[in-house]
């Protein structure tokens, strides 16, 4: 359990509520870091980041992969879940443990006990990517959190509002944090600001960011 009253280097606090349901975890990755990212590498080999278009037609700048029981595709026909990688043929790879138990960890100290998502949405930004304000609706089971681990450059999330037009608040997502947001929070408006120009000793000039879903 974090300790409430510890804070990171840049004296943050270790545990932030973002609204009701909706934590920021500070550096809850933690000593996972080395197991997720051997298998994160196997698994963007297995399945390439790729640009995926928008049933509008729009090129997301943001790359894209996934693993575990089905992943997040967009094309002409619209977003679905597919157990199907569309560029393969093949399933997605699977999710491994180390991913499993850094997102049920994270969950359980948000407050949500036995999370057991069946997708990992993997998304990469190089400087300038970004992702609109959106909500995570195409998941069937909404009584389940969205776990959303941070990796490389910092960020800015945009979190909070429940009408696209509503105001968010702007949280810095630097390597290892982990947002939860489920129960009242669950269909609330999120999006990354451009990312800033850099190099993270870790993961070089880009973030990653994996978000943990349980789609059924
Ligand atoms: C997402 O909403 O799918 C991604 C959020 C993030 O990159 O932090
Ligand atoms: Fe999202």
């Amino acid at each position: 359990m974090t300790d409430l009253f510890a804070t990171t280097t840049d004296a943050q606090p270790a545990r932030e509520q973002l609204g009701e349901g909706a934590v920021l975890l500070r550096g809850c990755v933690g000593d996972d870091e080395q197991a997720l990212l051997v298998d994160l590498r196997t698994i963007i080999k297995a399945a390439p980041f790729r640009h995926l278009v928008t049933p509008g037609g729009h090129t997301m700048s943001v790359a894209m992969t996934n693993c575990g029981r089905v992943g997040w595709v967009s094309d002409a026909r619209g977003y679905r879940y597919d157990p199907v990688d569309p560029d393969s043929g093949r399933n997605w790879p699977e999710m491994p443990p180390s991913l499993r138990s850094v997102a049920a960890r994270a969950a359980a100290e948000g407050g949500y006990e036995n999370f057991a998502p069946d997708a990992c949405l993997i998304n990469r930004y190089k400087p300038g990517a970004k992702m609109s304000l959106h909500q995570d609706k195409d998941e069937l089971d909404l009584g389940a959190p969205i776990v959303s681990v941070s990796l490389g450059l910092p960020a800015t999330f945009l979190f909070g509002g429940f009408t696209r037009h509503a105001p968010q608040k702007r949280y810095r997502l630097t390597h290892g944090d982990v947002v939860v947001w489920g129960g009242a929070s669950r269909l609330a408006y999120h999006g990354v600001a451009p990312l800033p120009e850099g190099e993270h000793p870790v993961m070089g000039a880009q973030r990653i960011n994996l978000t943990f879903r349980k789609t059924r």
